[in-house]
């Protein structure tokens, strides 16, 4: 299975102070010693983490793919367009928000979608739409013509730390509740059984299918029995575990979970 590295959270701590260090640049050499498949920025409207220089050099110097996640405004794709990623993955984005907390609006009439998707083609960029896991998402992004979709784990993510964990805010799509472990226990089972139904359906209507969001190296192994998922992005977990064990093997032991 695919690990890309999602190093946004680099970036979050040099914004912190302002200064020049560290710098998420530094980092593709790491990942791809540590047998990372690819890089994955998101470039915010507010760059509140990666600036447009951050997204510039990575894109121009990685020697991995480059995945650059960003919103559909005008003005994000434009930017896409010039840099040229390997792939765009497009998300939703509210300013206000801590991280993505759920998936692109994808069902109905999209003409702001339709367009980002044709200009970024167009550029022969591969799309991808980050979604809820959905059967109406995944129909609606067959049919915005896109090559890939991302399944949003945050729920899943969601529902395993009230299961194992003490955590008790939550920050994703299902709010705070006081529930039994025996009810935490039908969910978790009932997403996960959500997640590989629609990876299956998805892959069989010929979109090739990753997923990321919250994802971590406990919650990380039922998701890898998915054999649909192609591709997992991943990247406040590992950043956050190399502040421990370092960059190089916070990868590592990750890309070790996503053996089949
Ligand atoms: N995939 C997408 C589309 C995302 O927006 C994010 C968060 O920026 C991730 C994956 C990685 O999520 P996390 O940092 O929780 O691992």
């Amino acid at each position: 299975m695919y690990l890309g590295v999602n190093i946004d959270h680099i970036a979050v701590l040099r914004e912190a102070r302002k200064v020049a260090d560290p710098d998420p640049l530094d980092a593709l050499s790491i990942c791809k010693r540590a047998g990372a498949d690819q890089i994955t920025i998101h470039l915010r409207e507010d760059r509140r983490h990666m600036q447009d220089s951050d997204a510039k050099n990575i894109i121009a110097l990685s020697s991995l793919p480059v995945n650059l996640e960003c919103a559909t405004e005008e003005s994000m794709i434009d930017i896409a367009c010039d840099l040229r990623p390997h792939r765009v993955t497009l998300v939703p984005e509210k300013r206000e928000e801590v991280t993505t907390e759920g998936g692109l609006a994808v069902v109905g009439k999209q003409p702001k979608l339709t367009d980002a998707i044709q200009r970024l083609q167009k550029k022969e960029i591969e799309v991808s739409l980050f979604i809820d896991p959905s059967i109406e998402a995944v129909n609606a992004s067959l049919n915005l013509g896109v090559e890939w979709i991302e399944f949003h784990t945050g729920k899943y993510a969601n529902i395993y730390a009230m299961l194992y964990t003490n955590l008790s805010k939550t920050h994703h799509s299902i709010p705070e509740l006081d529930l039994s472990r025996t009810v935490l226990k039908k969910m978790l089972k009932d997403e996960l059984c959500n997640l590989r139904q629609l990876s299956c359906d998805a892959m069989e209507l010929g979109l090739r299918v990753a997923a990321g969001h919250g994802l971590n190296m406990q919650n990380v192994t039922d998701i890898v029995e998915i054999e649909t998922i192609e591709e997992l992005n991943i990247g406040q977990s590992i950043v956050a575990r190399s502040v421990y064990v370092g960059l190089e093997q916070a990868i590592l032991d990750m890309k070790a979970k996503l053996i089949r």
